[in-house]
């Protein structure tokens, strides 16, 4: 842990706070002193009494958001309790998403608009609203979880990698269009991390992502979430529109 609090006084807003890389972020921002906004797809006993653990943990203010990415009234709903409360978002997480593995040929096209619907278009929607309110408070940080399968070609991830790549554009190109408001926005592409996702992954994909990689292993969550963290704090000031690997080395 470090010795100082990076994001003290500071609110996050992360999405797919229930489980993998979303859940271990909470942990971090809350224990460097950030208030919460965390949004997941259902109200269960279990994400409950682990974000109000967090907060009791830490002496945080933890809130909860709870919507679907596949339904845009419901992340409208949402959402407008933020404007409606006129509250101060100073980070934005997207980190939610879903993986799709399969040749392009053996995918329909309605399973492709799936995983663009949630990995891409209501990413939008939320930078939409998030960013409207850091404009209006000329500061922001907004961190994109992208992957290094949107960079590379991998065969058998041509919708997953096509959604993460053009939310990488968009990443980019927001840079410019943000930073007269001091909001930056950056992405993140993980390698291979120990969460459900790649223990949905089929072995030989999997083995060959790992033996790609230098230091031939997965991921802990917490490695991506501390990218997370320094991409939302002060310390990454002058880092915008940037796509940030941490892959061990590819
Ligand atoms: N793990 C990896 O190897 C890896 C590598 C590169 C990039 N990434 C990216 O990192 C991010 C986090 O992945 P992870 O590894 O933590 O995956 P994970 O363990 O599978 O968690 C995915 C999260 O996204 C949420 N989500 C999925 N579909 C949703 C929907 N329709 N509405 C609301 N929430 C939804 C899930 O909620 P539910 O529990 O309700 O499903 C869950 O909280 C993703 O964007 C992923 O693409 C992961």
């Amino acid at each position: 842990m470090l010795p100082f609090k990076l994001l003290q006084n500071k609110t996050v807003l992360i999405t797919g706070s229930n489980r993998g890389i979303g859940k271990v972020a909470v942990e971090v921002f809350a224990m460097n002193g950030a208030s919460v906004w965390a949004c997941a797809r259902k109200e269960t006993p279990e994400i409950e009494y682990f974000l109000n653990n967090i907060a009791a943990k830490y002496g945080v203010n933890v809130r909860k958001l709870y919507f679907d990415l596949t339904n845009e009234i419901e992340i409208r709903e949402s959402l407008k309790t933020l404007v409606t409360e006129k509250c101060k978002i100073d980070v934005l997480v997207n980190n939610a998403g879903i993986a799709h593995g399969g040749f392009l040929q053996m995918t329909p096209i309605s399973k492709i608009k799936e995983v663009f619907e949630i990995n891409f278009f209501s990413q939008l929607l939320i930078i939409q609203y998030v960013s409207k309110l850091m404009m209006k408070q000329k500061s922001g940080s907004i961190v994109n979880m992208a992957s290094i399968v949107g960079l590379d070609g991998y065969p058998g991830y041509t919708a997953y990698g096509s959604s993460k790549a053009a939310l990488i554009y968009a990443t980019k190109t927001l840079a410019r269009e943000l930073a007269p408001y001091n909001v930056r926005i950056n992405a993140i592409a993980p390698g291979l991390t120990e969460t459900d996702m790649a223990m949905q992954m089929e072995g030989k994909a999997k083995d060959k992502m790992v033996n790609d990689s230098a230091m031939k292993r997965l991921a802990k969550p917490e490695e991506i979430a501390n990218m997370a963290l320094f991409l939302a704090s002060d310390l990454s000031s002058f880092v915008n529109g940037q796509v940030m690997r941490v892959d061990g080395g590819m």
